[in-house]
């Protein structure tokens, strides 16, 4: 199947394993994942972790990311971390505004605006999060909740950026549950984020940004959702703690990549 956008696979770690545990993972994940390029994998360990992981994935093809930063370079700000310091263990992604984060600790649209904005300035990635609960889903708000969300963090994000972002749509009510939006439920939220990004950036720029799917992927649903036009990779939480299974999921999209 011909997709122009490379698919990309990425690990949430959550608060899960310490830096030795990382270690072991990333480690069974290169071995797993092989040398390949087709498609792009991406390692979210704690903060704790980044520094140890970094140095495990240095020969390999496999990506580093953080699961969350402060938009700030410095500051009174005890407890947080700035793309600077992320860069410094060559981290190349960053998860932002994941429901968790918007839920547990209240993270707003603006404020995920600005990590957005401080992620590109630091030439980090953003891994935009984006989702709707269930409440929202069964009230008929999916698509105007995404909206909001798509574009209250955005604001001001230059174009020339804007190609290189990853979004990830990942219903609330998904996550961590065992319940998978249904490959169409998916399919239809992630057209409409393109459609989003079209209204906003341009055809053109749409058409590159890759938007993942995260809630319960698996080894067992993976193809079937990566199968749908616009879903571009996954971000996978619990799956991701194994490396076969996470290894799966890559192998599930390679497959679909060389069809
Ligand atoms: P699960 O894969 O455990 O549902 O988690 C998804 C997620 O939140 C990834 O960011």
């Amino acid at each position: 199947m011909e997709k122009h956008r490379k698919y990309i696979i990425a690990g949430n770690w959550k608060l899960n394993k310490t830096a030795g545990e990382s270690v072991e993972l990333s480690e069974s994940v290169v071995k797993e994942v092989g040398d390949q390029s087709n498609v792009e994998v991406v390692l979210c360990p704690p903060f704790t972790s980044l520094d140890a992981v970094s140095t495990a994935l240095e020969d390999s093809p496999v990506k580093l990311g953080a699961q969350n930063m402060h938009p700030s370079a410095s500051g009174a700000y005890t407890g947080e971390i700035s793309a600077e310091m992320l860069r410094y263990f060559y981290a190349t992604y960053v998860i932002l505004g994941h429901s968790e984060r918007r839920k547990q600790f209240q993270e707003s649209d603006a404020f995920i605006n600005e990590k957005v904005l401080a992620a590109f300035a630091n030439n980090l990635k953003p891994i935009l999060c984006v989702g709707e609960t269930l409440e929202q889903r069964e009230a008929d708000q999916t698509l105007e909740v995404v909206d909001t969300q798509i574009r209250g963090g955005l604001v001001n994000l230059p174009e020339k950026d804007a190609e290189t972002l990853v979004i990830a749509y990942e219903p609330v009510w998904a996550i961590g549950t065992g319940k998978t939006a249904t490959p169409e439920m998916a399919q239809e939220v992630h057209a409409s984020i393109r459609n989003i990004l079209t209204d906003l950036f341009g055809d053109e720029v749409a058409q590159k940004v890759r938007i993942q799917y995260g809630g319960s992927m698996n080894p067992g649903n993976a193809k079937e959702l990566l199968f749908q036009p616009d879903i571009d990779g996954g971000l996978i939480g619990g799956a991701a703690l194994d490396a076969k299974s996470f290894a799966e999921i890559v192998n599930a999209a390679r497959a679909l990549e060389e069809e």
